[in-house]
């Protein structure tokens, strides 16, 4: 199959950008409605940082929700969007003292790696 620049954006943008940052508020969202005290601490801050609807949502702004910041990373690691990913290896691998050949296709698992206590 060849690509052309309209389907390389559509790629970037579609799957790989959109639906991952749709599935990361949405994850958000739902973090927050299972979890109303941190939704209060953080409409605290973000009431604190952009008072009024003339406030402005900048870079400047963000740095000062350091709050925000935890919310969004948590999140991430809770409900990861993407669960799992895959390589084929090109090389054998050692990973933790498990040692895999060449060729297989390895798959690390965000959504369990970050849920795992070990
Ligand atoms: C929270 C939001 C996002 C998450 C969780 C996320 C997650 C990921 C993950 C796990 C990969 C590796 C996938 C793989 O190689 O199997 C990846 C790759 C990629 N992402 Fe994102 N992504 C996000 C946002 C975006 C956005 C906004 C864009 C573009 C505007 C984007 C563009 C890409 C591209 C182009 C790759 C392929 C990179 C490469 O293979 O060299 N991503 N992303």
């Amino acid at each position: 199959m060849s690509l052309n620049t309209p389907h390389v954006i559509e790629r970037m943008l579609g799957l790989s950008g959109i639906d991952t940052s749709s599935h990361l508020t949405s994850f958000i969202l739902f973090n927050l409605a299972k979890n109303p005290d941190v939704q209060d601490k953080l409409y605290e801050e973000v009431q604190r940082q952009l008072p009024t609807k003339e406030s402005k949502l900048d870079k400047n702004a963000l740095d000062k929700m350091p709050y925000l910041r935890a919310v969004v990373k948590e999140s991430l690691r809770v409900t990861p969007p993407v669960a799992l990913m895959a390589r084929k290896l090109e090389h054998p691998l050692e990973l933790g003292g498990f040692k895999c050949p060449e060729n297989v296709v390895y798959c690390p698992a965000h959504w369990h790696m970050s849920n795992n206590d070990r």
